[in-house]
């Protein structure tokens, strides 16, 4: 959907939304509105339920069009996550109503959550975020359930300045929008090799990007990953994304992704209900490479890196066995339980290049990695470890401010000691009670010293429902946390 700004005034096409506050109280235009429709608004207002409480709707019919009544509440905490949610609202709900084009008049002077101008560039971004689709493999989609909206203006003084404020929101949500397409690719069209196709693709955007094949991972030594990936016909890739916005020669920060293109658990084969949903196992690797084309977008003053390990699990003669003993790139040595508890393994892998290669600031992992999250948080918040206080308090900080749900989960010896492994350095799964945060401490074996963070996504890469900003499919969970923790913290 296109958005756009503009001047307070009626459209001459398309509907027009306006905002009420409680008690049915009108906006200046919208007195005006209801005025050259005859009373039709109050009317309306009257012989329905909506009073003018917050995000509530009501379309009324007035010879010169549409006119959406938005409520706002006694006007009190409009703040940005409030617009994005308006915004996203009037999307879905004009999305398939057969308007093509709808006006949103911001006509509130603004308080102490939001300048008028920022409020409207964040009802542009919560509009723009909403209406996407993954329409790619529909063929047959009658014209009556194509959505007709096509494109929402932001009427607000100084509509200069919003539109200068939603630039960089809108390369967020490209961002947002790659990492939605990646998890929503199915598991024959997106591989580890089409898939590094596709982050090659993003030099376009000003990133550099190099990929690992096989050949160097194992002169690297990476017998975890390649562990992972070796009963698959496809060859695993590792891919390095670097974007150079800060200083030259300053520390960069990294994000480290888990990219199983398709987990079938591998010889610890998964039961077969529900077993497509494991297209999305690449969900970590798809926000990395979602933030890496934000912070290129928006020209972040940041050095980043952004590294995917993109394998697929597959069982095969050649698969990796329970019993079998990897070596990491680390030089430690993993004995496999359970060939399903992969993303580790190649997170192991990746962490350490990273740590190695990169010497940076921080290491920030995303994962889908284990079930046992969602039982613990459900799909409202993510899971995420930290072994530095000051990434941690950054990271709630961040998530709070753009409406993602973290929260944070312990790490600790007593934990750790459940992945000692009999024969080897550490097995790859320990006892099922626990089981994300005894995943996490095997991640920590691979970290040293370097403040990090693992995240681990289980719950929020796919959403079955829709939600106000996020449309049900692939989330693109943690483009914006992760956007707006380099914001506030790492830059300049
Ligand atoms: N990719 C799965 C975790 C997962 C399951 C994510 C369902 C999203 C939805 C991961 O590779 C896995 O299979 N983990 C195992 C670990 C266990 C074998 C120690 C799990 O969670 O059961
Ligand atoms: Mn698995
Ligand atoms: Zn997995």
């Amino acid at each position: 959907m296109k958005i756009a700004f503009g001047k307070l005034g009626f459209p001459k096409k398309g509907a027009i939304v306006l905002g009420v506050m409680d008690d049915r109280k009108l906006s200046p235009m919208g007195e005006e509105a209801d005025k050259a429709s005859g009373g039709l608004l109050t009317s309306s207002m009257k012989a329905s339920r909506f009073t003018g409480k917050a995000h509530q709707t009501l379309s009324v019919f007035t010879p010169t069009g549409r006119v959406l009544l938005y409520g706002l509440g006694d006007g009190q905490g409009i703040d940005t996550l409030w617009c994005e949610k308006a915004g996203g609202t009037i999307a879905a709900g004009l999305a398939g109503s057969g308007e093509t084009e709808v006006a949103v008049a911001i006509e509130s002077r603004g308080d102490d959550s939001a300048s008028p101008e920022l409020k409207a560039a964040h009802v542009g971004y919560g509009a723009l975020l909403r209406s996407y689709r993954f329409d790619k493999y529909r063929t047959t989609l009658k014209a009556e359930d194509k959505p007709t909206l096509v494109k929402m203006t932001v009427m607000v003084d100084g509509h200069t300045k919003a539109r200068r404020l939603f630039a960089e929101l809108e390369a967020v949500a490209e961002g947002v929008f790659l990492a939605r397409d990646l998890v929503s690719e199915p598991p024959n069209v997106l591989y580890p090799e089409s898939y590094a196709k596709i982050l090659q693709g993003l030099k376009a955007d000003g990133l550099k990007v190099q990929v690992l094949g096989e050949k160097e991972m194992e002169k690297l030594g990476m017998g975890a990953l390649l562990g992972v990936g070796q009963g698959s016909t496809r060859e695993s890739k590792l891919v390095v994304m670097q974007w150079e916005g800060g200083k030259k020669g300053d520390q960069p920060i990294a994000f480290v992704g888990k990219g199983v293109c398709f987990d079938t658990g591998g010889i610890s084969l998964k039961p077969a209900g529900g077993m497509e949903d494991m297209k999305w196992d690449m969900g970590g690797s798809a926000v990395v490479s979602g933030l890496m084309k934000a912070l290129a977008g928006r020209k972040a003053k940041v050095n980043a890196v952004g590294i995917v390990g993109l394998v697929e699990n597959m069982p095969d003669g050649n698969a990796q066995r329970p019993g079998d003993v990897v070596t990491s790139m680390s030089g430690q040595t993993i004995e496999i339980i359970n060939t399903d508890a992969e993303g580790r393994l190649v997170l192991a892998d990746a962490l350490w290049y990273t740590l190695k290669k990169f010497k940076p600031k921080f290491m920030i992992d995303l994962a889908t990695l284990t079930g046992a999250m969602m039982v613990a948080l459900g799909q409202v918040n993510c899971g995420y470890f930290a072994n530095d206080d000051e990434l941690s308090t950054n990271m709630s900080d961040a998530a709070k401010a753009v409406g993602e749900g973290v929260w944070r989960m312990p790490l600790g010896e007593e934990y750790n000691k459940m992945m000692n492994s009999d024969i080897a350095d550490m097995k790859n799964a320990g006892p099922r009670f626990g089981g994300s945060i005894t995943a996490a401490c095997f991640l920590e074996r691979f970290v040293e010293k370097c403040p990090w963070s693992h995240m681990d996504i289980a719950g929020m890469a796919w959403s079955s429902k829709d939600a106000p900003t996020v449309p049900k499919g692939g989330t693109g969970w943690g483009v914006r946390t992760l956007d707006q923790l380099v914001r506030a913290n790492y830059e300049g």
